[in-house]
């Protein structure tokens, strides 16, 4: 097992133009993160960390805004499945089961209606460390709709949750 695990697994969700077969499009994108962090309390910062191959860096650096949104255990077979499909080719929220609802103060992101709370961040810097791009947000608003178990990674397809 790696040892900074389990840790816990959030959807990370941004949208904005990318271009694909020379065509700019309009796309959402949904990315399973175990790599992230509170970063500052006052003001309230978030960090993720992305791969840099992804197209959610591409769109993040772009729209400058992303949503962090922590899923309940009872979701983590959506949780999963994002892992395995790609945001670039196919519209992955419909493939998920899970439905997107526009952000309380984010204009460029979107936030997942399943989710027990949520993060809208504002980016604030970005900064490329080896294979993963560190983003940090000012959060701009916060919410936690549901107490209930986390899903939690631990290695490979292994998921645990809390109490
Ligand atoms: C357990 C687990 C944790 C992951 N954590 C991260 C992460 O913290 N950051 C990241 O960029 N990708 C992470 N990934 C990989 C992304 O989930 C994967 O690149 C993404 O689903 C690709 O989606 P996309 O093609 O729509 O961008 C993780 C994958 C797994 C299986």
């Amino acid at each position: 097992m790696l040892i900074y695990n389990p840790r816990q697994m959030a959807l990370v969700t941004c949208k904005g133009k990318h271009a694909l077969m020379g065509k700019s499009t309009e796309k959402h994108d949904i990315v399973p993160t175990t790599w992230h962090s509170p970063a500052s309390s006052h003001p309230p910062m978030y960090a993720i960390f992305l791969e840099n191959s992804t197209m959610a860096c591409k769109l993040i650096t772009q729209s400058g805004a992303f949503v962090v949104n922590f899923m309940p255990n009872s979701q983590v077979e959506s949780v999963k499945k994002a892992q395995v499909i790609s945001g670039e080719y196919t519209e992955k929220i419909e493939h998920l089961g899970l439905h997107e609802l526009p952000c309380e103060k984010l204009v460029d992101s979107f936030r997942i209606k399943e989710a027990v709370g949520w993060l809208e961040c504002e980016l604030v810097e970005e900064k490329s460390f080896g294979d993963h791009i560190l983003f940090v947000g000012r959060v701009v608003h916060s919410w936690m709709a549901l107490d209930e178990k986390r899903v939690f990674h631990v290695e490979g397809n292994e998921f645990t949750t809390t109490r």
